[in-house]
């Protein structure tokens, strides 16, 4: 048997963390990765002590199976990676493909169960409903030994039903039983309460490890979750950043920092390394493209920020007067290593692995020489000058289509005008083309040399750190035949930074035409 049993690390109860960024955080409007972005995710997120990953809706698409196929096998065999599916047969089958090379496969099936999605979107009475649950959950548990069965709106379910489901599906084989707060409904109690409810009155019940999964309409999903654990659920899904449908899911950083710090009214464990917090949450606002608000809850920007002079008295006499928890147990240095154009190539990789990089020899000479370039243009170096720096030369490895330079004259006098010079696959070429304001002559300058029909569906910058010579990070994303990629680009210029972001989104079309055609070739 391969289902997670939370054993007591210590005294406390272990919770499993269940990470779903990848399958309803990327469902998020606008917040779709890549391939290669998956694969860091999934990375990262087994690194950090992430129990369980959802790593996509294997039915969804190829790319969306292929993406969960890979990370299943590259997977260790402390994580359990699984792979949604609603309960229809076809979905069961596909997850099951997609994730069987794992060393622990899980499938995590769903159906509604509340008469409002049972009339209007299901169109079925609660008798069939009963049905589906036991022959999907059945078929499932033919195919793989950790079956996950969803309740979806299981918060607006009378609990007279819900129990019914439950134990239907329990019977079934399920080995996890999630009670989502799908439309975030619910209140702390009440949620508790269903919880209590169930476990108490569905005979089963032990033979499953019951599960959260809260959505933020009114801003209590990390509050109903960890509620949910007080009722008796050990395992809690969410998301980094809260990442997640409308307004997002529960924090993971949040729900594991809550349980590290409040120990004493919160007896669990879980096994995240909460040192990689900041790493994950940057990552993936990278990836997704959605910026973290700099007051959030313990990766904000000024999560750890001390402004009023009675706060930084106090901070100085004593940390704890106004700090709960030390940035350093989230990853946020407290002091870092001053970086500026007299540091050399052994600080330079010394602050690289401080922050969590390691690269080889030739990228690392290339980051290098972009770091000198910085500093010399820069005033001061920021960790966060670096890591923007290092993402850049990361994500520009593999890219065909290279920017060499690019020259924008803008201002008063009449249109923009960007005259650029591209590298495409070793032939340089050059081209001057006008625009409705310096970024629109850029792209369109980029376009007359590297033509598409992809559709701009972001433009988005934001200063990596402060002061009128910050780097500035730009985001762009493209769509093209109902697919999106982001593309990300960094520089003290912002016309250089969005010429970067636009030439990154439009070399990752090109991948995902050359990856389109080589299927075709092989079908
Ligand atoms: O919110 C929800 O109900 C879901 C299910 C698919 C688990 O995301
Ligand atoms: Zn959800």
């Amino acid at each position: 048997m391969t289902a997670i049993t939370p054993t007591a690390a210590s005294s406390k109860d272990r919770v499993v963390i269940f990470d779903t960024t990848l399958r309803d955080g990327e469902q998020c409007p606008g917040a779709s990765m890549t391939y290669e972005e998956k694969l860091e995710v999934a990375e990262l997120l087994e690194e950090m002590g992430v129990d369980v990953i959802e790593a996509g809706f294997p039915i969804a698409s190829q790319g969306d199976f292929e993406a969960v196929q890979e990370i299943a096998r590259r997977a260790g065999p402390d994580v359990t990676i699984a792979g949604l599916a609603r309960a229809i047969s076809g979905d069961i089958s596909r997850a099951a493909e997609a994730v069987r090379v794992a060393k622990r496969p899980r499938i995590h099936t769903f159906v509604s169960t509340s008469p409002i999605h049972l009339a209007h979107q299901m169109k079925k009475s609660e008798e069939q409903v009963l049905d589906i649950i036991a022959a999907t959950v059945a078929q499932a548990r033919n195919l793989v030994e950790d079956v996950e069965w969803s309740a979806m709106d299981a918060t607006r379910t009378p609990i007279e039903y819900l129990i019914r489901c439950v134990d239907a599906a329990i019977k079934a084989g399920a080995t996890t039983i999630n009670l989502p707060d799908t439309v975030g409904y619910s209140v702390p109690d009440e949620y508790a309460a269903m919880f209590r409810a169930v476990i108490e009155r569905v005979p089963n019940s032990d033979k499953a490890i019951f599960s959260t999964h809260c959505h933020d309409d009114l801003g209590l999903a990390v509050a109903n979750s960890l509620a949910g654990v007080a009722g008796g659920a050990r395992q809690i899904e969410c998301t980094i950043n809260g990442l997640g449908e409308r307004a997002g899911n529960a924090a993971l950083e949040e729900i594991v920092m809550a349980i590290r710090t409040r120990g004493d009214v919160l007896p669990y464990s879980t096994a995240v390394e909460t040192t990689m917090l900041t790493r994950a949450s940057k990552l993936i606002s990278a990836v997704s493209a959605f910026p973290v608000q700099y007051n959030k809850a313990i990766v904000g920007r000024n999560a750890f920020s001390h402004e009023s002079g009675i706060h930084q008295d106090g901070m100085l006499k004593n940390a704890e007067t106004y700090e709960i928890m030390t940035p350093e147990s989230v990853g946020v240095k407290a002091t870092s290593l001053v970086m500026g154009k007299h540091s050399g190539r052994h600080a330079f990789r010394e602050k690289l692995k401080d922050l969590g990089y390691e690269l080889g020899d030739n990228a690392l000479e290339d980051a290098f020489k972009r770091f000198k370039d910085l500093a010399d243009r820069k005033k001061h170096v920021y960790d966060e000058d670096i890591e923007a720096l290092v993402g850049d030369e990361v994500a520009t490895a593999s890219e065909t289509i290279r920017l060499l330079s690019l020259t924008v004259i803008a201002g008063t006098g009449g249109p923009a005008k960007a005259i650029i010079s591209l590298d495409v696959d070793g032939t340089h070429i050059t081209k001057e083309v006008a625009g409705n304001g310096p970024v629109d002559a850029t792209f369109n300058a980029i376009t007359a040399i590297v033509p598409h029909q992809a559709k701009m569906s972001l433009y988005q910058v934001h200063a990596v750190t402060e002061g009128t010579d910050a780097q500035a990070e730009v985001s762009v994303r493209l769509e093209e035949d109902g697919k999106s990629v982001t593309g990300r680009g960094a520089d003290p210029d912002t016309m250089v930074a969005s010429a970067k972001a636009y030439l990154s989104a439009v070399n990752k079309i090109a991948v995902k035409r050359q990856r389109q055609h080589a299927q075709a070739a092989s079908a």
